[in-house]
């Protein structure tokens, strides 16, 4: 354990140029498929892996990554690219805020050198305020006299040093500009600090900090970067409220975050299953006692873009809750949406007077567990909640509670589900089924219509930060053989690169796009003597021509498609090399044909001499004949 001494979120990330060498160590040490399934559910699929685009919006997945070629490419948005650009697209960041992001992972050090906070864009410089305040606030919590109030606050509430420094835990001093005069000290400008939701402006036009004498609880982002700050209380005599939160921010969306996601998640996707609970405190001691596929609500109701960020890693939603809270929980409010979208949802009761954090102090892990394997469906669950109160005792009662308990069920896109779901609760709450049935339908036919089918397509997929539009970059189809010439350049086998560099010239490309690609691939040829497709993609900020890359390289061969009907698995290289080739000369050799008739039409209109472009006609006729022996 490495005690209070350092917390790894908030080192200091300097910008330098990173050396070549380094690049690449980076890069081979950091296997995309591991890095992109930390973020999105994929599955195997043949030679590759695919899943749900994070790029785009979409329901079937054309999001394939390749281990083997080390890039990924979506066939619906076209957005593609290797490690760093995956990196670079999802959290927003810089090339060089990539590589050190995955060095990091990877444990590689790089050289560090500071380059000017000017150079940093408006995200990276949100990211870097947090991230100083996430330093600040720890280090106010493990190494100043004021903060030892708050540590002790911490370990009474049973947190261990290794979970106040697991999850960065803090303190924010009582005076009133302590963040605001350090940050500035460390080259953290005032607009960032108020950008960030941690400074705030008086009517006046000085400024003050907005956490004084709290306890810190960071918030991440999925990608481990502090993004806010839940604070909570310490004195009675504080005005505000017990806990209080960043405002939202370009880096801060809280519809889109859950708590604790960023620890959890590979714990839900071990599982298959994701606790959740409400606060903060629920959620660190569960995970402190070893329960970790845990994720907090913190208060509010569940969001549709919450829920489709969980899904990356689970489909099974356990709900925990206390007894008394249950009935007024916002986040009860929003599992119809959880139900929409195919979870599995269950709810954990815990005995009165507990909730999670005091449950699992009380009587350990293990209890937990032995509650969590009687959790019943959320339907059951709402059911037992209206029998509670009484509710089908009377007709009133009992007609509400079936129109609440139907309008759950009616959620559920699955028959089959649903009519299980209706025979459960007439069997254990003896309602007529029929009756049930004709309320489902009731609800079904009118939740039809205005199922938001187009507007789907047009929501905004959940990201940790905002992004710019998702462009869809149209454009024609590349010729099949100057795409499978591109595909074996790309592949990079120096015998065939070399046959094709041989035997053409980029101005044989009809297509525009392809030609530019062609040209980056021969300099790179001539240069260096190889092509590595997966390197060529960091030298380029085109996002077409990237796009272009790992489509072409994840793609099967154009030419090959045609030979089905032998079975080839593996087409041959040399072969592809040949008709492709053989392809362009022909339609080079048809152009020149045609070109050659018009000057001899000319020539005939003109009165002059025709002989020339006769004998060039014969010539040509010749090659083609040559051409199509070959
Ligand atoms: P609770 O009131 O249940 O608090 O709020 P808690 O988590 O048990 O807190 P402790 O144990 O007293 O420290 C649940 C969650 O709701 C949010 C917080 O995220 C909290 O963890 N909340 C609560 C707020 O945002 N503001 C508040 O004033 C209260
Ligand atoms: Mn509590």
């Amino acid at each position: 354990m490495k005690g209070l001494f350092c917390c790894d979120f908030f080192a200091y990330i300097r910008q330098v140029r990173i050396p070549d060498f380094k690049i690449d160590e980076v890069r081979s040490s950091s296997d995309i498929v591991d890095i992109i399934a930390s973020h999105v559910r994929l599955k195997k699929r043949g030679k590759n892996f695919i899943g749900l685009c994070p790029f785009h919006q979409e329901k079937t997945p054309s999001f394939a990554v390749s281990a083997e070629k080390q890039m990924y490419h979506c066939f619906g948005c076209h957005k593609g690219g290797n490690v760093f650009t995956f990196v670079m697209e999802y959290e927003k960041v810089s090339f060089v805020e990539a590589v050190r992001s995955l060095a990091g992972r990877a444990g590689i050090v790089l050289p560090t050198e500071e380059i000017p906070s000017g150079q940093q864009t408006e995200i990276e410089a949100l990211y870097n305020a947090c991230r100083f305040a996430g330093l600040h606030f720890y280090n106010n919590l493990t190494k100043t006299d004021e903060g030892r109030s708050a540590l002790e606050y911490f370990h009474s509430r049973g947190f261990s040093d290794e979970t106040i420094r697991s999850f960065g835990l803090g303190y924010s001093s009582q005076s009133w500009d302590s963040l605001l005069r350090k940050g500035l000290e460390e080259g953290i400008s005032k607009e960032q600090l108020l950008k960030a939701g941690l400074v705030r402006s008086r009517e006046d036009g000085t400024h003050y900090d907005y956490f004084r004498g709290r306890a810190m609880f960071p918030i991440f982002a999925t990608t481990g970067r502090v993004i806010a700050f839940g604070a909570r209380k310490m004195r009675d005599d504080d005005p505000l409220g017990k806990y209080i939160n960043s405002p939202e921010t370009p880096i801060y969306n809280k519809s889109r975050v859950l708590f604790g996601l960023f620890h959890s998640k590979d714990s839900i996707r071990g599982e298959d299953r994701a606790y959740m609970v409400e606060g903060y405190a629920d959620l660190l001691s569960l995970y402190q006692a070893g329960v970790q596929n845990v994720v907090a609500s913190s208060g509010t109701a569940l969001t549709e873009d919450q829920l489709l960020l969980l899904a990356r890693y689970s489909k099974k939603l356990n709900l925990v809750y206390d007894a008394d809270s249950a009935g007024s929980s916002a986040t009860l409010r929003g599992v119809d949406l959880a139900l929409e979208q195919d979870f599995d949802v269950k709810v954990i009761d815990l005995p009165e007077g507990d909730d999670p954090d005091s449950f699992v102090r009380k009587h350990g892990a293990k209890e937990f567990r032995k509650l969590a394997e009687q959790a019943v469906s959320f339907i059951d669950f709402k059911a037992r909640q209206f029998q509670k109160t009484g509710a089908f005792l009377t007709p009133e009662g009992k007609s509400d509670a079936v129109r609440s308990i139907v309008q759950s069920i009616a959620k559920m896109k699955d028959e089959l589900k649903r009519n299980f779901y209706i025979k459960e609760v007439a069997e254990k709450y003896e309602i007529y089924e029929s009756v049930l049935y004709r309320e489902l339908d009731r609800w079904l036919s009118r939740d039809r219509p205005p199922r938001r089918e187009g507007a789907g397509s047009q929501r905004v997929p959940v990201y940790d930060v905002p992004l710019s539009d998702v462009t869809i970059p149209k454009g024609g189809e590349i010729p099949a053989a100057e795409r499978d010439l591109l595909k074996l350049l790309l592949e990079g086998q120096p015998d065939i690169v070399d046959l094709i560099f041989k035997n053409l010239t980029v101005e044989q490309f009809a297509d525009q796009r392809a030609k530019r690609l062609a040209e980056l691939l021969q300099s790179r040829w001539r240069d260096l003597g190889e092509i590595n497709a997966v390197s060529v993609l960091n030298e380029t900020d085109d996002t077409d021509l990237k796009g272009m890359i790992t489509d072409i390289s994840l793609s099967k061969y154009e030419l090959s498609k045609g030979w089905v009907d032998k079975e080839i698995d593996e087409p041959d290289a040399r072969q592809i090399a040949a008709d492709a080739l053989a392809l362009l000369r022909k339609r080079a050799l048809q152009k020149a044909i045609e070109e050659n008739q018009r000057m001899l039409k000319e020539a005939a209109q003109r009165g002059s001499d025709k002989m020339p472009f006769v004998v060039r006609h014969q010539e040509l006729m010749r090659q083609m004949k040559e051409s199509e022996k070959a």
